[in-house]
């Protein structure tokens, strides 16, 4: 059975790229004329490790291709994937209209029994909407069924994720779909949980809400370390022996950004308002995560104390590690913060410099630097924002050297405290003494 991806951002291309290297017959699709040319050719327009190899490898396969013309991909397809953005409108539900548009697509290209399987986060229920919205458009009566097949990709390790997945969740209301599907995961048919939509659609949702409270979780526990003479990281690591409890997402620092975790964390909020459930726990998750940055900025002006001419090197851009991305990237409110108070700003990040520069275009206040070292120069504080590996074997000795001022403030507690200090830095981290 032919499958159609609709939808080549991230979660759409890495779909379309992973179904095609399961075996399948696979064409993706995306309106975006531009983009589906330069897919075509074989090159990601997002950076994200090993998507290249994967594309070039099943488009020379002969079993990927890609298309703009959503219309014919739909009308070939058997099965297809609803990989559209839902991004978060203004009151922080989930924008929509995208799914519905896709929806009338497929309404007018029915021209045979379909499954139709939403990929995309989207809130519980949307299965009845889309129902509703293809039968109210297709022409005649014929049959389709609405399956819920939720990602749960990480941004820079996103092609291993998909193609190793940890579980696979099938939400199906008839047999037909779930046979379907489960053939389409046959590899992994070990790893595939059948469930109803709506707790398919849930699962996305709860989930990505209870990574994002974990963490907000430790970095409450963090500021209580900060008021004693506990290490967050110890504490971390006493908790984590807990397999109740898990190592994971334990890591206090900066709070989550990205575009999944915020986003979804006021998503099942809304959701949680519109059917009469208080989800404060999650208000209070999104909460404690807004107020990271600004303790940080803290930090800086202890430190400091007037930041105005101060020269500060900024060391991360990008929400996380191994991305380009910076959407919700706590970077973005401490460079705003350092430059509404007159700071001259050295940032640097391996990735995600570009689309930075998209936000603060290089100016007498803003400069990127080609290295941390070029960064630090006459620097009168350094500061760490996203844990990039390679931050972890900078040679501080001559960091020192260049700094005009010996201060580090890690924001991601990549430094050993004792070692830092014996070179002569003052440094300050999160959740430690
Ligand atoms: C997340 C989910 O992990 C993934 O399953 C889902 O499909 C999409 O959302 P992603 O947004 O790529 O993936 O990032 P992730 O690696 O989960 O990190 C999210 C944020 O939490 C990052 O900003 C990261 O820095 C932060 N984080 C993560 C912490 O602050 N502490 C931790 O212990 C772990």
């Amino acid at each position: 059975m032919k499958i159609a991806v609709i939808g080549t951002g991230y979660v759409g291309l890495v779909t379309a790229a992973g179904l095609a290297e399961f075996g399948h017959t696979v064409i993706g699709t995306d309106k975006d004329t531009a983009k589906i040319d330069l897919i075509s050719r074989g090159s990601s327009p997002i950076y994200e490790p090993e998507l290249d190899d994967l594309l070039k490898k099943n488009l020379a396969g002969g079993n990927l291709s890609f298309t703009s013309d959503v219309d014919a991909a739909i009308r070939e397809a058997g099965v297809i994937f609803v990989c559209v953005g839902t991004p978060q409108d203004e009151n922080g539900r989930a924008d929509m209209s995208q799914i519905e548009g896709v929806a009338r697509s497929i309404a007018r290209n029915l021209n045979g029994y379909k499954v139709v399987v939403e990929k995309s986060t989207v809130p519980v229920k949307t299965s009845e909407w889309i129902k509703r919205v293809i039968g109210l458009y297709r022409r005649g009566d014929t049959p389709f069924d609405v399956a819920s097949n939720p990602e749960f990709l990480r941004e820079g390790s996103a092609v291993p994720d998909f193609l190793e997945p940890d579980r696979l969740i099938v939400g199906v209301e008839s047999d037909r779909a779930r046979d379907i599907l489960v053939r389409i995961y046959e590899k992994f048919r070990d790893r595939v949980l059948v469930t109803s939509i709506d707790a398919a659609e849930l699962i996305k949702h709860a989930s990505n809400s209870f990574l994002a409270l974990k963490i907000s979780y430790i970095n409450m526990i963090a500021d209580l370390c900060e008021r004693t003479d506990a290490d967050v990281e110890q504490v971390a690591l006493g908790m984590g022996l807990d397999p109740r409890i898990g190592r994971q997402f334990l890591k206090a620092g900066l709070g989550y950004g990205g575009s999944c975790f915020p986003k979804d964390v006021r998503a099942l909020t809304k959701i949680g308002e519109d059917l009469g459930v208080d989800c404060g726990l999650l208000r209070e998750t999104d909460k404690v995560n807004q107020a990271r940055p600004g303790l940080f900025l803290d930090k800086v002006k202890k430190a400091l104390w007037i930041l105005k001419g101060k020269r500060i090197a900024v060391l991360g851009l990008a929400f996380k590690p191994e991305t380009d991305d910076i959407r919700e990237a706590s970077s973005i409110r401490i460079v705003r913060e350092l430059e509404r108070e007159g700071a001259r700003l050295r940032l640097y990040d391996p990735k995600a410099a570009g689309n930075m520069k998209e936000v603060f275009p290089p100016s007498a206040a803003v400069s990127y630097c080609k290295d941390p070292y070029e960064a630090a120069e006459e620097a009168n504080a350094l500061l760490v924002v996203t844990e990039w590996e390679e931050f972890r074997s900078l040679d501080l000795a001559r960091l020192r050297e260049l700094m005009a001022n010996p201060i580090i403030v890690d924001g991601r507690n990549m430094f050993d405290p004792a070692a830092v200090r014996r070179l002569g830095f003052e440094y300050y981290s999160v959740g430690r003494k």
